[in-house]
This record gives structure tokens, C-alpha cells and sequence, in this order.
């Protein structure tokens, strides 16, 4: 009874200060609290319910069955919507703050929302080498069926909670990328819902043009049903190469050499200040040194930035043997850094064998309770923005950001661009090797001002033929979006396919103006 009393004891305190301070004031200044008593408990029981219910769906083997007569459901849904005479827009019927994406769109409200429910994996054909999955299937969903079956996607971008749907409509990237491209680009076919409720499938071959325009369209062309993924064998561990290297000129050049060697399955940079970066390159392996072997994903280890900084402060080289579906999830834990903001102690080791189990708390989760005055916070005093920019450009990009908003770490995903049709391909006629550099985290510079700072960055990107991702916050105007991104695949299927009154312009979707 004694623990039960003095946490009870502990917990009136609590409120009594929060009532005091006003609960307002600890909501914003002392989130941690909230998010440890309430959130990570809630999360818990989330993951719960959705491994128990994907797990029972298997054991029925109940999705295919059932995943035709759910695509006619939503197909009955568009048809009712046009003959009520097309009032609005349409949109998916997923509540804004479920998604991984920070903001939530304001035609989440207005729009005729489509209830799409498909969330499980269809078909593992490992003679054809594809998966066959419904869009709201996860990333945490697909590596534990796969990798159980000795197979995985090419591209596992990090997060669990990031689903197939997500990742074809915005983008998908991982530190295979450099091999595989873009999670698009191992995708084999998509089964779209049309804006007259009609299905159409279509791949490379087949009515390739809206093969190519989907990707990066976010949900503007039609609602994607169904896709086919790629699938390569996987082994039991990533043989993980930790290299410091300091200067900036030093750390481009080492990052690139790695990022053009094929032997290299994986490549990652985490640049922790203008000169000091740590360079990991992995590659699958079955035979592990047992005595190197590191499962970095189990609840008591460090958050996986702060371990491979360690190297840095060492200052030498290391090799470790992680188990594949940890190496996969390496930043899932820590929400890359984000999680540092929110839980400042969540690294100590104290917390971490008490409580990391329930750790990450749900984006979702997160998103949904963070009221109006953490909303605002995060908007003026955080940067969460991914830039993919040509890899002979990445020099100039960390210097530019560097005086621009000063945030570190910064992530970097290497990955090669093809020069196929679509919003997103290389200026040039030939594949191109680019690199993803994620800043998350408050900016360091006085001057920081959320629109110019980033008005800046997009500037930059624009001017060297790069390309942001769409989940984040956007401050182009519509022609300096249309000069970023390539629109003529992408508008003549808007024409084709009657798009006009049945879904906005993806620029209208993500704009600042469009968003919470
Ligand atoms: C904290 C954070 C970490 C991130 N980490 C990574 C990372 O490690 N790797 C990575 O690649 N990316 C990462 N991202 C970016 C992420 O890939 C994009 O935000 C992605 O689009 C989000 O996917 P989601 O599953 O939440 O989809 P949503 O946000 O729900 O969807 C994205 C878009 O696709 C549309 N869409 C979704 N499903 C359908 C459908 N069935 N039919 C039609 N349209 C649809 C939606 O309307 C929306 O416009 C991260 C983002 C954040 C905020
Ligand atoms: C979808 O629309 C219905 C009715 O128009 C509304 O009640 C519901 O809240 C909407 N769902 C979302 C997620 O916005
Ligand atoms: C790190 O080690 C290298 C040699 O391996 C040495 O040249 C360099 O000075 C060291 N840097 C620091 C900051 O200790």
C-alpha cells in the first residue's frame, strides 16, 4: 500500500501546484508531466489493440476476403457524392491527428469525407517478390509480418506509425535509399478509386501516366486502395560501421564516398555541429561477432543518436552487429530528437529501465492533446523540415542552414533519383544521387522567424534543384511551389480524370494557408 499512498500522495501535490501555477502554465512549461502520466500509458494501450487486432486478422485470414467488398464501399461513397451533385472536395476520412504529419489540414472539416478502412496486408508472394498491402498498413505492421518470413521492403522508412498510403501519396525515404530510391520507387502497382468510383490499377506498363502522378499528389488524383510493394530477403543483423569525422568539407566528401558504394546496404549521416559528424554505413549479414552484437531497440538502451554521438566524443571508429528490425526502427524510440523536448530526461538511464518500455508516446497522441499554446510554441520556436537536395549541393545547404536556423542534429539520407516522369525527378536526363537533410529541433540563431527562416531554406532548395517534403510547413506561394515541383504529368491527369471539382490542388492541400 505504501508506493500506491506516497504516489497518491505525489499525484495531489501535483495538481495542487498545476492549480496554482495555473494548469495552463505546466500544460506548456512542464509537458513532460502530462505526457508521463497520461500519454505513454495510452499509448501502450493503442499498440496493444492494434498488434492484437492485425494479429487476429491473420489467424482469420479475413483481409483479402474482405478487402474487395471494403473497395466497393468506398467506390458506393464517391458514387453518392457525385450524384448529391459533387458539393465539395473529397477527402479521406482519417481524422487529421491520427496522422504522423505535424499539421492538421483545415478541409479535414469541409470536406466530404471517405471512410477508408483498410489496414491490413493482403498477400506475400515471394515467387513474384511483392507484397500486396492496403494503404493504412504500417511500417511497424509490414517489418514484423516480413522479416518474421525471412523477407523485407527495400525501404523501411523509420517510424512505425508511417503508413504505405502516406508514404506513396507524400514521400518515403530510408538509408537504403541510396540503392532502392524513394519509397515510390519500389513500388510495383497502385489500386486507385477514381473520381467517378471507378478502380484502376495501374504499373509502369499499365496506364502508366497515373502510375508516375501519384506519388507526391497527396490523395489529389484519387483514393489509393490497394499497392504492391517490392520485397527482398532480409538477414538476421546490420553490420554497422560508426566513423566521427570532423570539418565540413571532410564530412561531405566521406559521406558521398559512401553513399556511391554499392557494398554499402545502408548509409546514414547524423551531423551534430557545423564540423563534427558521425558517418554509418551497414551492410545484412547472418553471422554476427556475438560479443559486438548491440540490440539498440530494446526499451532500456540509449536513444540511438546519443549512442553513435558517443563515437564522436571518442573520437574513433566502432563496429556493432544490430538485429535488422532494430537497426530499422533505430530512431522510433526517440522520435529521431524530437523526443527531447518533450521528455528532457527521457535518455537517463533511471527512466529509461523504469519506464522507456511505453516509450515513444503517439505522435498522434501527442498531436491530438497539444492544445492551441503548444501548437503556436512549436510553430514560432521549432523547426521540423526534410530538404532533398543533389548530394554536389550538400556542402553549401549545411553552411546556408547553418546561418539560416542553426539546428542540430541534422539527418542525412542519401538516395538515388531516377529520371522517371512525375512531380519528382533529377533537372538533368540522367538518375541522380541526392540526399535528404532533416532538421528537427529549436533553432539556434537569434534571428530566427519562422516564415523568413524558412522562405530562405526553400529558396536554397529551389535554386539547386531540390525538392521538400510535403508533411511539413510550406511558405512558397503557388508559382514558386509549381517552379519546385514538376506539374505537367501531374495537371494534364487532373484534366483526364475530372479531378477539377472532386479533389483541391495539391498545393491548396499543404499550403500554410491550408493547414492548423
Ligand atoms: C516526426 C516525423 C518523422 C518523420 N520521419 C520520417 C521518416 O523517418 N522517413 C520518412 O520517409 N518520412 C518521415 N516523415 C515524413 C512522412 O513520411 C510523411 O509525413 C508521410 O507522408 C506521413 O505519412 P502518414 O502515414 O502519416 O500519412 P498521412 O499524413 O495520413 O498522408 C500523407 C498524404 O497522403 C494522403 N493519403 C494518405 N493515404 C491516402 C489514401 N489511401 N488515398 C489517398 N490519399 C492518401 C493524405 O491525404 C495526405 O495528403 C516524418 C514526419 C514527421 C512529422
Ligand atoms: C466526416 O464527415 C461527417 C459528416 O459529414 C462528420 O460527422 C465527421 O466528423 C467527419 N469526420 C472527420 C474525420 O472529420
Ligand atoms: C581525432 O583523432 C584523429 C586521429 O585518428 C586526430 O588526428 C584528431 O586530432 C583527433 N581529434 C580530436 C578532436 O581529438
Amino acid at each position: 500500500m505504501e508506493p500506491l499512498l506516497s504516489l497518491g500522495i505525489g499525484l495531489l501535490l501535483l495538481l495542487l501546484w498545476a492549480k496554482y501555477k495555473g494548469i495552463e502554465y505546466v500544460l506548456v512549461h512542464h509537458r513532460w508531466i502530462f505526457v508521463c502520466l497520461f500519454l505513454l500509458p495510452l499509448s501502450v494501450l493503442f499498440d496493444i489493440y492494434y498488434q492484437f487486432r492485425s494479429w487476429i486478422v491473420q489467424k482469420l485470414h479475413s483481409a483479402p476476403l474482405q478487402h474487395s467488398q471494403r473497395v466497393r464501399y468506398i467506390q458506393s461513397q464517391v458514387r453518392e457524392w457525385k450524384k448529391e451533385g459533387q458539393k465539395t472536395y473529397m477527402c479521406t476520412g482519417r481524422p487529421g491527428w491520427l496522422t504522423v504529419s505535424l499539421r492538421v489540414g483545415k478541409y479535414k472539416k469541409t470536406h466530404k469525407n471517405i471512410t477508408i478502412n483498410l489496414m491490413d496486408i493482403l498477400e506475400v508472394d515471394t515467387e513474384r517478390q511483392v507484397v500486396r498491402v492496403e494503404p493504412l498498413v504500417s511500417m511497424g505492421q509490414l517489418t514484423a509480418h516480413l522479416n518474421h518470413l525471412g523477407w523485407t521492403i527495400p525501404v523501411v522508412p523509420e517510424l512505425d506509425d508511417l503508413t504505405v498510403g502516406g508514404l506513396i501519396m507524400g514521400t518515403g525515404i530510408e538509408t537504403s535509399s541510396h540503392i532502392y530510391g524513394l519509397f515510390q520507387h519500389t513500388c510495383k502497382a497502385y489500386e486507385i478509386v477514381l473520381a467517378d468510383g471507378s478502380l484502376m490499377r495501374c504499373t509502369p506498363e499499365e496506364n502508366s501516366d497515373l502510375f508516375y502522378a501519384v506519388p507526391w499528389s497527396c490523395g489529389t488524383l484519387g483514393f489509393l486502395v490497394a499497392a504492391e510493394i517490392k520485397i527482398v530477403p532480409v538477414k538476421k543483423y546490420v553490420r554497422l560501421h560508426y566513423e566521427p569525422v570532423r570539418g565540413l568539407k571532410a564530412i561531405c566528401k566521406r559521406f558521398t564516398e559512401e553513399s556511391e558504394k554499392k557494398e554499402n546496404h545502408f548509409v546514414e549521416g547524423l551531423v551534430y555541429s557545423l564540423e563534427e559528424a558521425v558517418i554509418m554505413s551497414g551492410i545484412l549479414t547472418d553471422e554476427a561477432d556475438q560479443s559486438k552484437v548491440n540490440s539498440i531497440g530494446n526499451y532500456y538502451k540509449p536513444w540511438f543518436y546519443k549512442h553513435a554521438e558517443k563515437y564522436l566524443k571518442a573520437n574513433k571508429t566502432g563496429i556493432e552487429y544490430i538485429p535488422t528490425r532494430h537497426y530499422y526502427h533505430r530512431h522510433t524510440r526517440s522520435i529521431f530528437w524530437e523526443l527531447q523536448d518533450i521528455i528532457p530526461f527521457g535518455n537517463n538511464p533511471v527512466f529509461r529501465y523504469l519506464f522507456g518500455w511505453m516509450v515513444p508516446p503517439k505522435i498522434s497522441l501527442l498531436k491530438l492533446t497539444q492544445g492551441e499554446a503548444i501548437r503556436k510554441l512549436y510553430e514560432q520556436h521549432h523547426v521540423v523540415q526534410d530538404m532533398m537536395i543533389p548530394i554536389k549541393t550538400l556542402e553549401t545547404c549545411i553552411e546556408t542552414y547553418h546561418s539560416d536556423i542553426r539546428v542540430y542534429p541534422l539527418w542525412l539520407c542519401p538516395f538515388i533519383l531516377p529520371n522517371s516522369p512525375g512531380m519528382v525527378h533529377p533537372k538533368g536526363d540522367e538518375t541522380e544521387l541526392y540526399v535528404n537533410v532533416g532538421s528537427y529541433g529549436a533553432p539556434q540563431t537569434k534571428h530566427f522567424d519562422a516564415m523568413a527562416s524558412t522562405r530562405q531554406m526553400e529558396k536554397f532548395v529551389r535554386s539547386v534543384h531540390g525538392f521538400q517534403m510535403l508533411y511539413a510547413d510550406c511558405y512558397m506561394t503557388r508559382e514558386e511551389f509549381w517552379e519546385m515541383f514538376d506539374g505537367s504529368l501531374y495537371h494534364k491527369l487532373r484534366k483526364e480524370l475530372q479531378c477539377s471539382d472532386a479533389f483541391p490542388e495539391v498545393y491548396d492541400k499543404i499550403s500554410k494557408a491550408a493547414r492548423h
